[in-house]
């Protein structure tokens, strides 16, 4: 092959070269009188990355096949002969027989140039009523749709793994924070169905995201649609589509389901990030809260004692790549004239990676949360020292003394400082410091400083009292599970 100093060179100073076929694309060659240069055929090859969607393409063209052979578009033994063939390319792929091969661009024409192989002219008429453009928005849509279903099931792996923790430890005592200050003692049960809560949300936007890509493309053509007499109800439908697109131009150049998924993957990136941050502070030498399985730590290969929450250190570094591909997607889109261009193909290699990354996220975070040992002593220990029941004394305050809340806070914030003063708790005080602030309190106070009191009478639907967050743990595994 040659470079393109060695083309222009020749232009100059040497007769053309004869045309070898092999030179000429045996797909779109008709007009061209060479092959493309080798980095041409780079540039422009996408099979390195788009075999993924092997599988989707061969049952997309089998359904086109059929579709053309019951419009008597193309004839019986035609049809079957390129269905026969299209079933032995399938079973090469499985069994990594089939040579994939750049000077052949990408996964339609790897395939075609193959079923022509096998078939002969035959597999020439697989691609009447059709274009690439239509074919590769209705594979990439196939391949997103069952990736989509995967991950959704991958979330709610996850989902179950923290509703189980969430259900051993309902009542588990951990100081909340606000400011990474401790606010308000929360049970770990709670905390943990928070993250239940953001995952189920990322579910209903790949649930939506899923619901608007499912239309058909196939049968739009290169962008204007086709003479053929086809049917675009019978594909889409064969296909698992709940209807064919409305418009052939956006038929072929609307990439917005990329968009949508890479935008609900970064969110769900950004909520594995969050929880990867939790782990890794909760196992961190100053928490002890959680102790992880050795199946997900590394040690260090100078320092002997080290355990390391790789998985989770992973998980939040992965967030960037995925946060990158939407903005690399939207870019790429950008002031995108109707209507197919070959900047689109620029669009899956984000989306493949991300899905890679995120599978392997939810999985790694799947197993660390059901393997993870909560060390109960150790979170509630952390709650002492922090006057962290301050709200309930100005509750109390309220409640017993019915002050108004603001005057309660004022009190509050007056005992805090005496105890801060003597260094010790808020429970410690007597009732002989407490009075010469509020003459009013009685030794009925001591029953609001508690963290279990205090956890206890959070009773408020969504509040982190335990028994809010059984009941919340059965509706979850309702909602959910
Ligand atoms: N590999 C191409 C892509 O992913 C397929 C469509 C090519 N269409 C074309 N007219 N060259 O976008």
């Amino acid at each position: 092959m040659s470079t393109p100093a060695q083309d222009s060179g020749r232009e100059i100073n040497a007769p053309p070269e004869p045309v070898t076929p092999a030179q000429v694309n045996a797909a779109w060659g008709g007009r061209f009188a060479r092959g493309p240069s080798e980095i041409m055929e780079k540039i422009n090859a996408s099979i390195g990355f788009d075999y993924r969607l092997a599988d989707v393409d061969i049952e997309a063209s089998m359904v086109h096949c059929r579709m053309l052979r019951a419009q008597k578009i193309i004839s019986d033994p035609d049809a079957a002969a390129i269905l026969g063939g299209l079933s032995q390319i399938r079973d090469e792929i499985a069994a990594g027989k089939f040579k994939f091969q750049t000077a052949h661009e990408d996964i339609h024409m790897n395939v075609e140039m193959r079923l022509k192989e096998l078939i002969g002219p035959a597999a020439g008429r697989l691609h009447t009523a059709r274009s690439r453009n239509d074919q590769v928005a209705t594979d990439f849509r196939l391949w997103l749709r069952r990736e989509i279903d995967a991950m959704i099931r991958g979330m709610t792996q996850l989902q179950a793994a923290l509703i189980a923790q969430a259900e051993a430890h309902y009542d588990a005592i951990l100081p909340g924070l606000t400011h990474f200050q401790s606010a308000q003692p929360v049970t770990f049960g709670h905390y943990l169905l928070a993250y239940v809560e953001m995952l189920g949300r990322d579910r209903g936007r790949l649930t939506d995201a899923r619901r608007r890509m499912n239309e058909c493309p196939l049968g739009a053509g290169a962008l204007a649609g086709t003479p053929y007499a086809i049917d675009r109800g019978f594909t889409a439908a064969a296909l698992g589509f709940d209807r064919p697109t409305e418009n052939s131009l956006d038929a072929v150049s609307d990439r917005d389901f990329v968009v949508e998924f890479l935008a609900a993957a970064s969110l769900l990136a950004v909520h594995l990030s969050r929880l990867a941050e939790e782990i890794i502070v909760w196992y961190s030498d100053r928490f002890r809260f959680i102790t992880l399985s050795d199946q997900f730590t590394t040690g260090s290969s100078m320092m002997p004692q080290k355990r390391n929450p790789d998985a989770a250190e992973l998980i939040r570094g992965k967030t960037g790549r995925v946060v990158g591909q939407v903005v690399s997607v939207l870019m790429m889109l950008k002031a995108l004239p109707l209507a197919y261009s070959k900047d689109m193909q620029e669009d899956k290699e984000p989306v493949f990676d991300a899905v890679e990354n995120l599978q392997l996220g939810l999985a790694a975070m799947t197993g660390m949360v059901a393997d993870l040992k909560v060390n109960v002593a150790a979170m509630r220990a952390a709650t002492t020292g922090s006057f962290i029941t301050a709200t309930d004394l100005a509750d109390y305050l309220v409640m017993a003394l019915k002050l108004p809340f603001r005057d309660a806070h004022e009190i509050t914030g007056k005992l805090v400082s005496l105890a801060e003063g003597k260094q010790i708790g808020l429970a410690d005080l007597s009732l002989a410091e407490m009075q010469p602030i509020c003459p009013a309190i009685t030794s009925e106070i001591y029953g609001f400083l508690t963290v279990e009191g205090s956890v206890a009478r959070r009773t408020s639907y969504g509040g982190t009292a335990p028994d809010q967050v059984r009941a919340a743990i059965a509706r979850a595994k309702a909602r959910f599970l």
